[in-house]
């Protein structure tokens, strides 16, 4: 795939459904009594991945084109898989899964694609198994495939060194079998798609600050929820409006949810012009129209809490600092290294093949910006946001950019090209 350089980008686009919470609206909707239906849910191979793994657990999900339909069977209706859980490129699906199939009574094994078998998954056996679970990494690596002997739990409050929201829902929802109450602490906020939504389905869910309690054994009932876009690929959008001279794209639907927003303040600190327009509450979850301008940015530290906020957004920010004017140094990052690809490095590699003045660090980058980049063939690792981030640094290359690998980006945005391409102003 060649991307070409374009002259501007106008006009707007209809992001797809947030990924995080189209997963979670399979798998709350599966926990509970009645059916959930779920409009503009993201049919990424995620979130596709979530739908197989639940329907292999007894659970009747219908795919309308224009919904899903989850005919919930209660906490207590799964069924033992006839076959290993094939959870794909999903870490989201093989963390979540695993607190749910901790408290069933039966065995499970989970498994995934080459980069879910070398993701780190003690991070989630070690408190499940304070919980009492039974929960086996087969290779011994502690790395999936996974069995999990499901049985009965325990309460704990677990004091998490990562701020991670798989890890925190992965304890609160295996503490809905639990036999009191779950309390996770982390570090810093992680997005809380999984509180708010565990609370609209009927559990007890409390939270201060970096903590959140749920009480076991809830009767949860099936919802209608709408997912809001997923700011995560209006991020590629973002950056690729205020990057390319003479832009204006108005990006419709977009989740705005504080615990996800990183990306608007850190490009607002880099002087961006973003407007939040039409702000509204979309089940529950705060969304606006972004209307992005062309905008000359400079150099930023992106650091501690706001971390958590944008770390799928990085690499596309990496790519927004190798154009700014200055520098910019990303630090506190270093879970770049165990997310689809070792992010550190699939981004300072693809920045300096085009040129850039990059250097890695143990947790995150320094960018020297302002650098004229130029057309290199960046090989994406399988790892759909460094494919996506390239393409918009293509987009401003001397040459555009090759990329190979474009299958990947199917993961989190299947229409990512097509909906890139409808914007682009080009010399006829
Ligand atoms: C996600 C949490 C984040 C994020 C991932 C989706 C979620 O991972 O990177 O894309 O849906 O809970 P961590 O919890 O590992 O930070």
């Amino acid at each position: 795939m060649h991307i070409r350089p374009v002259k501007s980008l106008r006009g707007e686009v209809r992001i797809p459904g947030d990924k995080s919470i189209s997963h979670r609206s399979i798998m709350f909707g599966a926990l509970s009594e009645g059916i959930t239906e779920v409009t503009h849910f993201l049919r990424g191979a995620d979130c596709l991945s979530t739908i197989d793994c639940f329907r292999r657990l007894g659970i009747d999900i219908e795919d309308t084109t224009d919904r899903i339909l989850i005919h919930g069977k209660g906490l207590h209706g799964l069924h033992a898989p006839e076959s290993v859980l094939d959870t794909g490129n999903s870490g989201t699906t093989t963390r979540l899964i695993a607190g749910i199939l901790a408290g069933q009574p039966f065995t499970s094994t989970l498994t995934g694609d080459a980069s879910i078998q070398k993701r780190p998954m003690e991070r989630i056996m070690s408190p499940l198994m304070e919980m009492g679970a039974d929960i086996t990494s087969l290779n011994g690596n502690g790395c999936a495939p996974l069995r999990i002997n499901g049985g009965r739990l325990k309460g704990i409050h677990y004091h998490s060194p990562v701020a991670s929201a798989q890890v925190k829902s992965c304890v609160l929802l295996a503490g809905l079998y639990a036999d009191s109450t779950v309390t996770v602490t982390e570090p810093a906020l992680s997005r809380n798609h999984t509180e708010l939504m565990l609370a609209s389905f009927g559990a007890e869910v409390t939270s201060r600050e970096t903590t959140v309690s749920i009480q076991p054994h809830p009767r949860l009932m099936g919802q209608k929820t709408e997912v809001p876009g997923d700011i995560s690929s209006a991020a590629y959008f973002i950056a690729a409006g205020l990057l390319v001279p003479h832009s204006e794209i108005l990006i419709h639907n977009t989740g705005i949810n504080p615990t996800r927003d990183g990306i608007l303040r850190a490009a607002k600190a880099m002087g961006a012009d973003i407007r939040q327009l039409n702000i509204r509450e979309v089940s529950g979850e705060p969304v606006c129209d972004l209307l992005v301008t062309s905008s000359a940015l400079t150099g930023t530290i992106i650091e501690g809490s706001l971390i958590p906020a944008l770390i799928d957004e990085i690499p596309v920010l990496a790519v927004m600092a190798a154009f700014a004017k200055g520098t910019t140094i990303i630090r506190d990052a270093a879970e770049l290294k165990v997310k689809e690809s070792d992010r550190i490095e699939t981004i300072v590699t693809s920045l300096k093949a085009m040129g850039a003045d990059i250097t890695a660090t143990p947790d995150g980058m320094i960018i020297h910006g302002g650098r004229q980049l130029h057309q290199a063939e960046i090989d994406a690792r399988g790892d759909h946001r460094i494919a996506m981030a390239s393409a918009i640094a293509g987009l401003c290359a001397q040459g555009g950019m090759i990329l190979p690998d474009t299958g990947c980006i199917a993961v989190s945005y299947p229409d990512f090209l097509k909906d890139l391409e409808d914007l682009c102003v080009r010399d006829s």
